[in-house]
């Protein structure tokens, strides 16, 4: 399967996980393309079978600021022909935890995107051990590699 990661992060919690995502659907032999937010374009779609969308959450649940004029963007394009899923980062400890992942899967929906498996919250803060989600991460694109 062609698959695109498109992932914001700003202090690279999130970049770091778009890879390890990347590195473990490789292993199953996927063909993977990964893309920073700043770098992406709604008109590459039709290239991939699936699109990953990552955001870690800020600023009292907002997406991460490189996300933000690329989901106006997702707002405005019909993505009914595409298939999605979307990881968040974020974490417990703040009054609106994970809400990136909230915004992003009602943005998609909305436009018509099909998500093919619910949101995948990582709970990995700023200060955490940047390893701490790895085994969960590679727990779920295991579970996610038998739905593709
Ligand atoms: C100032 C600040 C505000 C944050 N606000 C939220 C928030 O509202 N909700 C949430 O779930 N996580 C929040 N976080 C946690 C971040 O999403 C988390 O630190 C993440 O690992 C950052 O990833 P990044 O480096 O890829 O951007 C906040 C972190 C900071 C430092």
């Amino acid at each position: 399967m062609n698959i695109l990661i498109i992932y914001g992060s700003t202090l690279g919690k999130t970049a770091r996980i778009a890879g390890l995502i990347a590195s473990e659907l490789r292993n199953f032999n996927h063909d993977v393309t990964i893309r920073n937010v700043t770098k992406a374009n709604v008109k590459d779609f039709d290239e991939y079978d699936l699109i990953i969308l990552g955001s870690s959450t800020w600023d009292d649940g907002m997406l991460q600021f490189d996300f933000r004029p690329f989901a106006e963007t997702l707002k405005n394009t019909d993505l009914s022909k595409y298939k999605f899923l979307i990881f968040c980062l974020g974490s417990e400890k703040y009054p609106h935890p994970f809400y990136a992942g909230k915004k992003l899967e009602e943005v998609v929906l909305r436009s018509g995107g099909k998500i093919i498996s619910e949101v995948f919250n990582i709970d990995l803060d700023h200060d955490d051990e940047e390893t701490l989600r790895d085994n969960e991460v590679i727990e779920w694109v295991s579970v996610i590699n038998t739905k593709l």
